[in-house]
């Protein structure tokens, strides 16, 4: 069966064209004026573009007590809806180890995924287990692996343990993730507010300033300079830590960042709401900022010292987040936006001149699936890659509602918020899986693990670097030694 979507203009991170985009079984065979296919999807007066990879989730994640309520069910077919094809979810050991956790997170996903996935392995903790199990996750096609810089008592590391992982990251090609926030400090402040009596929501935003987060940020970019490999900082929110990823940049340090699409564009007076549960919903870390900060972020994806948009959807529902009434330290930290960070971000990024459509294709997918190694399968439009493709309508607009989303939280962090441009068609592996107004439902199963092998190039040059400037015992001749000693 071939398909052939017609008439649009195509969309990727380096140009626009028009052109039609030929389409066999799974993967794109062809690009080019007038072509013919068996079924036709018409993309007149759209844009096509790679479908969005979201980096950052944590479906049905186990945390803080509880467990993330968005399923991988209806995470994944919500990001589909939204044009996102694609996610990347965080596996985490516990006591059980890495490859207890991988099987269990692929379990998962295999069984209710509507599109495709990886995962990335979370070390929290350092041993022998830990350094033998990383070297058979790797072999399994994970790439990456998350460090929590805050989370004391739970999932934090110390920074000991953090520069084993990241040497361990750098001898197997892989790319050390950081949650920067520094855990004691944030811990100290926790305390101190509920002291104080500041017991709800806005004690979250007040014990985690964006000092703790510029700390941790410039700290862990230092800590992987130290064991000659690259760092990506997940959800970066301010200032202070995009400036000190800017710095590192600039040094020639290879420095990744990624803000969500809800710092972007929610600041911290949601915190300040009168209603506790509408200010629990919104408890994420690191919180949203003072709006000051939007500016740094959105300046930071035009100038290309931030590179990627995520989401870290991690959604619990209303009742979940009251587990922390009366005490702010003990509402589960996390909100959602898969199924709204394209539509978002294009509203607010590119129909403001913010970004240009080619950046928003590079930090919703290309760039993505270069930093996590998968380009050109995923994040491309080129003939053999994946027919992961999106039809977008500028045209297509909504009033963003927990009303209507497929998402199966009671609420949504962008209720109310008009946003224009929204897939007409998402196509995953040729596949149209979802169709505006045709009543689309899950597919779960049909989505597959996307395996990531270790890094060919960016690892290999850091650690050549580091090796070739490493500091080296002096050697002197016997005339330079003292005599007699
Ligand atoms: O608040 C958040 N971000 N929850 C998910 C876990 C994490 O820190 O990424
Ligand atoms: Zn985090
Ligand atoms: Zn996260
Ligand atoms: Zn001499």
């Amino acid at each position: 069966m071939s398909t052939v979507i017609k008439g649009g203009t195509i969309v990727a991170a380096d140009r626009s064209y028009e052109a039609d985009i030929l389409i066999e079984g799974e993967t794109i065979k062809a690009i080019g004026p007038d072509l013919k296919g068996e079924k036709v999807i018409d993309a007149a007066g759209a844009l096509v573009m790679p479908g969005g990879i979201d980096p950052h989730t944590h479906l049905e994640m186990p945390f803080m007590g509880t467990t993330a309520a968005e399923t991988w069910e209806s995470g994944t077919f919500a990001g589909l809806s939204g044009g996102t094809t694609m996610v990347v979810d965080f596996a985490i050991p516990n006591d059980k180890g890495m490859l207890a956790a991988f099987d269990d997170w692929y379990g998962r996903a295999d069984r209710s995924a509507s599109g495709d996935y990886s995962f990335h392995m979370c070390v929290t903790g350092w041993d022998e287990r830990t350094f033998d199990e990383m070297e058979t996750i790797v072999g399994r096609g994970i790439n990456t692996f998350k460090h929590f810089m805050a989370y004391k008592g739970a999932l934090m590391v110390n920074d000991d343990e953090m520069f084993a992982s990241f040497q361990r990251c750098a001898a197997l090609g892989a790319l050390p993730l950081v949650h920067a926030e520094n855990g004691d400090i944030v811990a100290a402040l926790q305390q101190k507010y509920m002291a104080a009596g500041v017991t709800g929501p806005e004690g979250h935003a007040y014990s985690r300033p964006p000092e703790v987060e510029g700390e941790a940020t410039n700290r862990a970019i230092m800590i992987a300079d130290a064991a000659g490999v690259p760092v990506y900082i997940v959800h970066v929110s301010c200032e202070q830590a995009h400036e000190a990823i800017r710095r590192a940049r600039q040094k020639g340090m290879r420095v990744y960042g990624e803000p969500l699409i809800q710092h972007l564009v929610l600041d911290e007076t949601e915190y300040f709401n009168k209603d506790w549960d509408y200010a629990a919903r919104r408890v994420m870390s690191p919180p949203f900022r003072d709006k000051s900060h939007q500016d740094s972020l959105w300046a930071g994806l035009a100038a290309g010292s931030l590179q990627i948009v995520a989401t870290d959807h991690c959604s619990f529902t209303t009742e979940q987040k009251r587990f922390g009434l009366g005490n702010f330290t003990k509402i589960p930290n996390g909100t959602g936006g898969i199924e709204d960070r394209m539509p978002v971000l294009w509203t607010k990024g590119v129909e403001t001149g913010r970004l240009t459509e080619n950046e928003f294709v590079a930090v919703t997918s290309t760039n993505i699936a270069k930093a996590l190694n998968i380009y050109p399968r995923k994040g491309a439009i080129v003939p053999g890659a994946d027919a992961d493709l999106v039809v977008w309508d500028p045209k297509l607009s909504k009033t963003i509602s927990a009303a209507s989303q497929k998402s199966i939280i009671d609420y949504n962090v962008f209720e109310g918020v008009q946003v224009s441009g929204l897939p007409r068609y998402t196509l995953s592996r040729g596949e149209v899986v979802w169709s505006d107004g045709q009543n689309s439902t899950p597919q779960p199963g049909r989505g597959k693990f996307i395996p990531r092998k270790p890094f060919p190039a960016v690892n290999k040059a850091v650690s050549k670097w580091k090796e070739l400037t490493a500091p080296r015992a002096v050697t002197r001749s016997p005339e330079h030694m003292p005599i007699g000693v």
